[in-house]
């Protein structure tokens, strides 16, 4: 089988000056993409004034390989910035195919000590990040009837983890976008995807333990080149990707309890039947998960 290539593609990557999205950017860059690397070049927490170094680094790494990038400093969570970040893919290269957002900081705290200082630059960077990039881009993706977004997302929000109620709200909050998005695209080939990624990066390299050193961002970029690429077959989907393991995550609905007439302590009697997991559905959409009683009710 053919090598997938990106020949003639732009593709631009947000928090490309280190981790995982530098190794998006070298693997797209390597396979024939105009790369941008965007990045702030600040610390993990988001703190510092940043540094334009990181992302050019990334940069050269890419020419040095035979590749075609430019680096961007914006910021993802201002829409200036975000319309910013798109002027320079359409400046240097002319158009935009692929959005990646990787961009990402972390401010850790349990609920109790949470401020809204730390929520709300969690919740810009991630997700409003996210919302600001796709903006920026999708009448662009929508008039040239093209476009793959990948978001990223993260367990800690899928699944749940101590002290990221910031982080959790914006990484669920992302896989809400994706959906929304994946919807609206459809009928103009915008896919749109999301992954939760394991690997072990700055932001990371404290919290993954004794698995760390066997989980590199090598091991989750090829579905995130996947998806970016003309062959992606999904839109709407999230995929779980580290240490070589790749997979689906999916949200699912019990097929339930149906009681036209229900009370209270029917809903007492029945939480067995309510929570059995056997013949789970997996709706495509909000419709069709509200759907599922339809035939209840004939
Ligand atoms: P990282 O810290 O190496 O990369 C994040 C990059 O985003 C940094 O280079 C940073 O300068 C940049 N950035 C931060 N704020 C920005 C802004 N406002 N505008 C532009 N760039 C900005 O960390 P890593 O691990 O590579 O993270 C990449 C993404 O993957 C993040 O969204 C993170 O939340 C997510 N993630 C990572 C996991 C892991 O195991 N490494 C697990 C789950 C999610």
């Amino acid at each position: 089988m053919a090598e997938l290539k990106f020949d003639g593609k732009v593709a631009i990557i947000t928090g490309a000056g280190g981790g995982l999205g530098r190794c998006h950017a070298l693997l797209l860059g390597a396979r024939g993409a105009k790369i941008v690397v965007n990045d702030l070049g600040g610390a993990v927490d988001g703190s510092g004034k940043g540094s334009a170094t990181p992302a050019q680094n990334v940069v050269e790494e890419i020419k040095a390989a035979g590749g075609e990038a430019v680096a961007d400093g914006n910021s993802v969570s201002t829409e200036e910035g975000a319309a910013g970040i798109i002027k320079t893919a359409i400046d240097n290269f002319g158009r935009v195919d692929i959005l990646i957002n990787n961009a990402g900081i972390l401010r850790d705290k349990s609920f109790a000590k949470l401020t809204s200082e730390l929520l709300h630059s969690v919740l810009d960077v991630h997700l409003l990040g996210t919302i600001n990039t796709s903006k920026a881009v999708w009448a662009i993706m929508k008039e040239q009837q093209y476009g793959r977004i990948i978001n990223t997302t993260s367990a800690a929000g899928l699944f749940g983890n101590f002290g990221q109620t910031n982080y959790a709200a914006a990484k669920m909050g992302i896989v809400g976008v994706t959906k929304v998005l994946s919807i609206e695209g459809m009928k103009n080939n915008i896919m749109v995807n999301s992954l939760a990624p394991g690997a072990k990066t700055r932001m990371t390299e404290e919290l993954l333990g004794p698995l760390a050193d066997k989980m590199r961002p090598e091991q989750v970029t090829p579905i995130v080149a996947y998806l970016a690429h003309d062959d992606c077959p999904v839109t709407g989907e999230i995929f779980s990707a580290g240490a070589g393991r790749t997979a689906k995550i999916f949200v699912g609905a019990t097929q339930g309890y149906f009681n036209i007439d229900v009370t209270l302590e029917d809903i007492r009697d029945n939480f067995a039947k309510i929570c059995d997991e056997n013949n789970y559905a997996i709706p495509k959409n909000a419709m069709e998960e509200i759907g599922m009683v339809i035939p209840l009710l004939q």
